[in-house]
């Protein structure tokens, strides 16, 4: 079987090297991929949002099943594209990666459909947003409706600081067209769960829960960030709330996106709150997320490719997903001043002895060297019988590697621990 990856991140390194765990695969083409990516892939210099590209390429190299795994491609209707030229996919159509690519869609339907989420309301006239925040309740959460890498998500503490938020998405179009729409949401607070799930339309079947750590700094203090970690599974997802999770969330939101004639298949990733009221939606993303893709699919035990196509051919139902009974933790080594301003170009060394546990996200190949060339440059993820135990051995791959300017937080795993003592 021939085999593309659209994608070139640490999430994408973690798919390829586990679908060539399965024999049938022949070849895996990953479009862009990246140096480290290079080592198990084919690389093929086109974008991953270069939907024509990705087509022609697709058809003429004889593709099997083509694997779309980052947002931007499948909100644009890369899977629609490429399943009119015959070729199977995994990951959602256009219709359905909406529930991504609009916050504003999905806010409503979950609304329609009765699934729990902050209070909210849609503007896309800046007058009577600012008006609304007059006597809305503070803190409050501001959110561009469409796709804004990770950023368009502004918690404000003051209200002078909510309308701030506003006019620079409304008026000075910080996240340019993502913008023109903002929703205003009610502040939620608790614990965060990633939640993903494998769906051909009709089953759901979750994936080991995860926690990320979006902030860029140890403390969860600084900016948001892609993530700069991750653990599974997540010790505040206990199974009376995944039962409710399945009961409340998951089926519903299946069920929804059926009865709005936009079945989704692939990976739906569920981002919950655990709130004193039971669990809320926080954010749907139409995709594996990164980098909780670097902790999930180490721990997956049954066989990627086979799962993947149960989506695809729509009979998950009869197929197994089965998870080791272990606990991962993956530590992001970034280049320093990363989410902002950082330098690109450093050697990367990675042991040979560890190579296996690395997930590249940010590098390119020159001359047989690897160097860095992104925020987010690798995760290391490491599996043991225990949290502390994961977290320690992935800590002392970090120690292993090198660059100039890395720069990696040194709490991966902490507030996961605490709590899982308690
Ligand atoms: P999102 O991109 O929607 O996942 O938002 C990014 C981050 O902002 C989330 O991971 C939460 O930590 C935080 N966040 C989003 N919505 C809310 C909310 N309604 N209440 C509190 N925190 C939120
Ligand atoms: N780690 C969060 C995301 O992939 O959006």
């Amino acid at each position: 079987m021939k085999i593309l990856v659209v994608g070139g991140g640490g999430r994408e390194h973690a798919v390829i090297k586990k679908l060539k765990e399965n024999k049938e695969v022949e070849e895996i083409f990953a479009l862009p991929g990246n140096g480290g990516i290079a080592r198990d892939a084919k690389c093929v210099n086109i974008g991953a949002t270069d939907i024509e590209g990705i087509v022609s390429f697709a058809v003429e190299n004889g593709i099997d099943y083509a694997v779309v795994t980052p947002d931007d491609p499948l909100v644009l209707g890369c899977v629609n594209a490429l399943e009119e030229k015959g070729i199977k996919c995994f990951g959602p159509r256009k219709e359905a990666a909406i529930i991504e690519g609009s916050k504003a869609f999905s806010k409503d339907l979950m609304k329609k459909y009765g699934i729990p989420t902050a209070e909210f309301e849609t503007f896309s006239d800046m007058k009577k947003a600012l008006s609304y925040l007059e006597t809305a309740p503070i803190p409050t959460v501001i959110k561009a409706d469409g796709l804004a890498l990770g950023k368009g998500v502004i918690i404000a503490q003051t209200r002078e600081e909510a309308k701030n938020a506003v006019i620079s998405m409304m008026q000075d179009k910080a996240f340019g067209k993502s913008g023109e729409t903002i929703v205003i949401e009610e502040f939620l607070e608790g614990p965060e769960v990633s939640v993903l799930a494998f769906t051909d339309g009709k089953t759901v079947k979750p994936m080991v829960s995860s926690m990320d750590h979006k902030r860029a700094l140890d403390g969860d203090r600084g900016l948001n960030t892609g993530g700069m970690g991750t653990i599974a599974p997540n010790p505040y997802y206990s199974e009376a709330i995944a039962e409710r999770c399945m009961k409340e969330i998951f089926l519903p939101t299946i069920n929804a996106m059926n009865a709005e004639g936009r079945t989704f298949k692939g990976c739906l990733y569920f981002g919950l709150m655990i709130t004193e009221n039971g669990p809320k939606v926080i954010e749907y993303n139409c995709r594996f997320g990164d980098p909780e893709t670097q902790v999930v699919l180490p721990l997956l035990e049954s066989d990627l490719l086979t799962v993947m196509l149960a989506t695809t051919n729509e009979n998950l139902d009869e197929t197994e997903v089965k998870f080791k009974d272990e606990c991962a933790c993956c530590v992001i080594m970034a280049s320093e001043g990363y989410p902002v301003k950082y330098e690109k170009g450093f050697e990367i060394r990675i042991p040979s002895d560890i190579e296996d546990k690395v997930f590249v996200a940010g590098a390119k190949e020159e001359n047989e060297k690897l160097l860095t060339n992104g925020g987010r440059v690798l995760g290391v993820t490491e599996i043991r019988n225990s949290l502390k135990e994961a977290i320690d051995a992935s800590y002392e791959d970090v120690k292993k590697i090198s660059f100039d300017n890395a720069f990696f937080r040194k709490d991966i795993g902490q507030r996961a621990l605490l709590a899982a003592e308690v």
